[in-house]
Parts: C-alpha cells; structure tokens; sequence
C-alpha cells in the first residue's frame, strides 16, 4: 500500500481536485493506497472538504492545532501511515497528481528506495515561474548540493516536495525537518541505497498563496547546516579546507622559488599552480576522501583537473595582471588564489565531491513524456 501525504493550510478551493486525480492516478498504477490530508488549522473548510470525500475515496484526514510547518506535517502523516511506501505531495495542484502514476510504476519496477518527481532532469521545469523563484530555486539547489555533495550527488532536485520512498529505508530513521525541505531530511538520514527520479512541470499556482517566505528561507539554511553536522559532511569539508590551505602554501612557496631562480614570472607561476593542484589532488584522495579510495586514479586525475581549470586560469591570469599593475609577487599570487579558491568554492564543489563519493548504484530515470496538470 502506498500512503501519500497532503499537507495542507488553507487549501481550500484545490483540496479536493487533488484528492480526486491523485486517487485516480494511483489507481491507474493498479496500487493499494491511502491518502492522508495534514491540515494545521486552516479554517477555510480544507479539512471539511477532505472530511467530506472520504464516503467515496481512502482519504483520512489529520487536523493540527496552529500552522506547525509543511516538513512536520509530512513526518505527522508518516507516523500515522499504514503503507510500506510513503510519498508526499502538494495540496495546490502545482504538483500534477497524474505524476503519481510514473513515480509508482518507477518505484514497483525498481529496486530503488527513493523516486522524485524532478523539475531539473530532462523535460522537467516550473511553468510561468517568475525569474526571481527560479534564481532562489537554482541557488538553494547548489548551494544544497554545494553542503551535502555525498548525499545529494544523485538527485537534480533536491527541493522537491513530491517523492515516494519505501518506508523500510526510514525504519530507525529519526526525522526532524525543519521548515519546508522534507526530501533533504530523507536523503540525509535516511537508508537510501538508490534513488530513481521521474521529471515533471511544476504548475502555476491558480488558487490560493505560497507559504514559502523569509522565514522558511532562513529555516533551510538552519536545516542544511543540521544535517551537514549529522551527516559527517562538516568534517569531510574541514578537511577540504586545509587542503587547499596547504595546496596554497605549496603554490606560493613554489612561485617565490622558481622567480628567485630567475624562470619566467608567467610560466614559474603555471608550474606553481599545476603543482598546487596536483598536492590538493593527492591531498583529497589520501585523507579527505580516504575512506572511498579506490582505482582509477588517473581518470580521477583528469576529471579533476577539468573541473579545477577555470579557477586556476583564472588564477594565472589575475597573478600575473596584478604583478604588471605593480603589486608584490606574494600579493598578486595571494589574490590569484584567493579568486581560485573562490571559484571552486562557489561552483565546483558538487563536481569535486562526485569525483570522490562512492560510486552509488542510483540512476536517472525519466519515462518519456513530461507530465502537466491537465
Ligand atoms: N500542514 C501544513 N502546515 N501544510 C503546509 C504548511 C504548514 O505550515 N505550509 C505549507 N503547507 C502546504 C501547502 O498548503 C501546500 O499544499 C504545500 O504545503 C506546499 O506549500 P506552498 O506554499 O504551496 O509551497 P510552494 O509552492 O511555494 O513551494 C513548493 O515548492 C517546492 C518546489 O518543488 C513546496 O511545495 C515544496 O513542496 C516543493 O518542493
Ligand atoms: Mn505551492
């Protein structure tokens, strides 16, 4: 039997629409299910709607007292859920119900623990997004994959707020989401060996408010950083730290030496920054990433040496720009690493870490057609 929760506040003009094609997807998908609405308190008459389907539909209905949060709701539903599957969905219809549909055939025909309904794989996206909602939607999802590299490395859309996993991968599992990010919390702690995603058009709101503000935005920096903690990753990341603290101290040290034996400023501070990067590669693989080392270090090596390219272009350039305009040999290789580390801190970190996490068995699916509210 497959649970999907609907966490609802003040929903009531679509609550019952999405109870409606959601039951009718999952029976298209031939699955036992059950769908169970978690109202905070609404009091617009969502719970009522929901109350009154349930003559007709497998619809239970969980009432709050005050509006506690949309990742708590989704872990409130869980407890009280019977199935060995639990999903989640939105109750505003900007969630296709129909997708319901892929993501338990996806799930039955898989070993997989986890299927996402993704916006970012294939023919996914978010209809009529205002340019400012898909700026802070692309930078929370880098920068989540920028704190959790290891964890997230498989999936495009982090963020997503509909997904069905297998409860056994929860089993043990203490959730404790805060604000909106529930998929962060299941893929942090939870026993996810692989993971599937099906894409699918995020719809315009038609009805009703998002309860995405200020607030949640700070609740997901407050969540990242928890589970960067729970997760180990915070120590994977200091280890980073002073490796490339030590590949910049190699880069300088290297630099000063080859100018003082007379090489060419622009080709002592190549050599200098090659060498920076082959300590920090030997560095990441011989104690920040120790415990996933494993062959094919050559292929490694060039993986890293792309991903690293730009910032050390960079890095070249401005050096040798900055020693011309008149600065010091250590202040203009200084200020070189300083945009490098930059560079790679910003951009790079989800691909260094994929260079070095484990090799997962998690695939990325997508079944043909993108599917749209109809
Ligand atoms: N019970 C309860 N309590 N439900 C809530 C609360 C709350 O405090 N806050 C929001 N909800 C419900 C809404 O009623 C809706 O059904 C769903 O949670 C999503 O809330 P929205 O306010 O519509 O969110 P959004 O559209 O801005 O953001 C969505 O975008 C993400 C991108 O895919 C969320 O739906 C995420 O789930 C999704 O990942
Ligand atoms: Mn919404």
């Amino acid at each position: 039997m497959i649970s999907v929760v609907i966490p609802t506040y003040r929903e009531a003009e679509t609550i019952e629409p999405t109870l409606r094609r959601a039951a009718a997807a999952l029976e298209k998908a031939g699955e036992a299910f059950e769908l169970l609405v978690v109202d905070d308190a609404s009091g617009d008459g969502t719970a009522e709607r929901a109350e009154s389907l349930q003559k007709e539909l497998p619809v239970r209905v969980l009432r709050r007292r005050g509006k506690r949060g949309l990742a708590t709701a989704v872990v409130d539903g869980w407890a009280i859920a019977r199935g060995e599957v639990l999903g989640v969905m939105d109750g505003d219809l900007q969630h296709p119900p129909e997708v319901l549909t892929q993501l338990a055939e996806t799930l039955r025909q898989t070993e997989a623990d986890l299927v996402v309904a993704s916006r970012y794989c294939s023919d996914g996206g978010s209809n009529r997004w205002p340019w400012w909602r898909r700026i802070g939607s692309a930078a929370a999802t880098h920068l989540a994959a920028t704190v959790l590299p290891l964890r997230l490395a498989d999936l495009t859309d982090p963020m997503s707020g509909m997904f069905l996993v297998r409860a056994r991968a929860l089993e043990g599992v203490k959730l404790e989401p805060l604000g909106f990010r529930t998929l962060l919390e299941v893929v942090g702690k939870g026993k996810i060996a692989s993971s599937r995603e099906v894409s699918y058009v995020f719809e315009r709101r038609e009805q009703g408010r998002s309860k995405l503000g200020a607030r949640q935005c700070a609740e997901y920096l407050l969540h990242l950083g928890r589970l960067a903690r729970s997760t180990g990753q915070v120590r994977d990341w200091a280890r980073y730290a002073l490796v490339g603290l030590a590949g910049a101290g190699v880069d300088l040290a290297v630099l000063v030496g080859l100018v003082a034996a007379h090489w060419p400023v622009a080709l002592a501070a190549a050599v200098a920054i090659q060498l920076a990067i082959l300590s920090n590669f030997f560095g990441n693989r011989w104690w920040t990433f120790s415990r996933h080392a494993s062959g094919q270090l050559g292929r490694k090596l060039v993986c890293y040496e792309k991903v690293c390219a730009p910032g050390a272009g960079l890095n070249w350039l401005l050096t040798l720009v900055l020693l011309h305009a008149g600065w010091p040999l250590v202040g203009a290789a200084g200020a070189g690493i300083v945009a490098d580390g930059a560079v790679n801190l910003s951009l790079n970190i989800p691909s260094i870490w994929r260079i070095w996490g484990p090799r997962s068995a998690s695939k990325r699916e997508n079944h043909g057609s993108s599917l749209t509210a109809a």
